[in-house]
């Protein structure tokens, strides 16, 4: 089994992409042969700093060490390493549509938001699509965020391979059973997120314990005490709830159960404190392991090279059934 997902690199890493990405990453790295990407390349769409662009990437190779990802067992790369990526964006820009591209809610929401909107936010989604598809990838683990864009690639794959001849596998999303979509802790109605979110509300996986502490503390709440998870009546609490499940792994219904009408205070430390025991740990391996920038390059450019070994062959596919003549 083949397992793809890509993650971008700037902006710091939050307790959304832990519970939607990272968490499902290392058990899955055990099911079959996985590629994580950091997707430089998809950094660019939206304003960004060069000097923060190129720290950031190193900065999430160690991360995705410290949660647990091994480089023994995965492909672990930088997108950018891996020219494959960009020229399938080209050849598969072709077949996608300029209607279904402006209907993707990312582009709409994260266009809102720009002064300036740049062709690559419109065309984003087919870079991840050529991602994806370049691995003849079965599997893609992401948070509930990204089920557009998959559904984008699923389309992809399908149009090429009936256009042109069967030269992709249609790959299928996993996302996690809760967690998949964590809220912003001071604006429950929006995800959580370092580019689009507040940072009062936005829990960093390197925070120390007394930033997160403080961030749970002044999470906004909704009416009345009882802790029950009610995602419309009760979006502040069901989003703690649901954080401090994928923290402990104690299901939803059981932690309704023992805070129940204990009232909102108890349960917002008992939810920091698992935050803490949770990341405290995953923040100590990150320093250590960023520490040492010549084994992370060392890590990353033999990624890439199993990475461009695995998508060439695809790519050729595609130039030859595209009727390209070769060099
Ligand atoms: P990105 O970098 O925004 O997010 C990385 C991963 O974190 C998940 N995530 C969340 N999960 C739960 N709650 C949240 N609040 C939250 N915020 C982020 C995302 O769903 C994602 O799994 N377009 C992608 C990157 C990408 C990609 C790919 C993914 C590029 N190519 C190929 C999979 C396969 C993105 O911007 O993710």
């Amino acid at each position: 089994m083949r397992i793809f997902s890509g993650i971008q690199p700037t902006g710091a890493k939050h307790f959304g992409n832990y519970s939607g990405a990272f968490r499902q990453f290392v058990p899955i790295q055990e099911e079959g042969e996985a590629f994580f990407c950091i997707v430089d390349l998809h950094s660019i769409t939206t304003a960004f700093e060069p000097e923060e662009l190129r720290e950031s990437s190193l900065d999430l190779a160690a991360m995705l060490f410290a949660v647990g990802l091994d480089p023994d067992r995965s492909t672990i790369f930088v997108q950018s390493h891996v020219t494959a990526h960009p020229e399938a964006a080209w050849l598969l820009s072709s077949i996608a549509s300029y209607g279904q591209l402006g209907r993707m809610t990312q582009f709409k929401d994260k266009g809102e938001r720009q002064e300036f909107i740049s062709a690559g936010l419109f065309t984003y989604p087919v870079l991840m699509a050529s991602d994806i598809l370049l691995y003849q990838t079965d599997v893609v683990p992401i948070g509930d965020d990204q089920k557009q864009h998959l559904e984008l690639a699923r389309d992809l794959a399908e149009r090429f391979n009936s256009r042109y001849g069967e030269t992709f596998k249609v790959p299928e999303g996993r996302f996690p059973p809760t967690g998949g979509r964590i809220m912003d802790l001071q604006e429950p109605e929006r995800k959580m997120s370092t580019t689009d979110g507040q940072p009062q509300g936005t829990v960093l996986i390197t925070d120390p314990p007394e930033t997160i502490r403080k961030k749970v503390k002044s999470a906004v709440t909704d009416s009345g005490s009882d802790v029950r998870y009610e995602p419309e009546q009760k979006p502040g609490i069901s989003n703690l709830l649901e954080i401090m499940s994928v923290a402990t792994g104690e299901p939803i219904p059981q932690l309704e159960a023992r805070y129940d009408s204990g009232g909102y205070g108890q349960f917002k430390s008992d939810v920091a404190e698992a935050l803490v025991t949770l990341l405290d740990p995953i923040r100590m391996r990150y320093e250590e392991l960023r520490a040492d920038e010549s084994e992370l390059r060392a890590v990353l450019a033999r990624g890439a090279a199993k990475a461009r070994e695995t998508a060439a062959p695809t790519l050729e596919q595609m130039y030859e059934r595209m009727g390209f003549v070769r060099p």
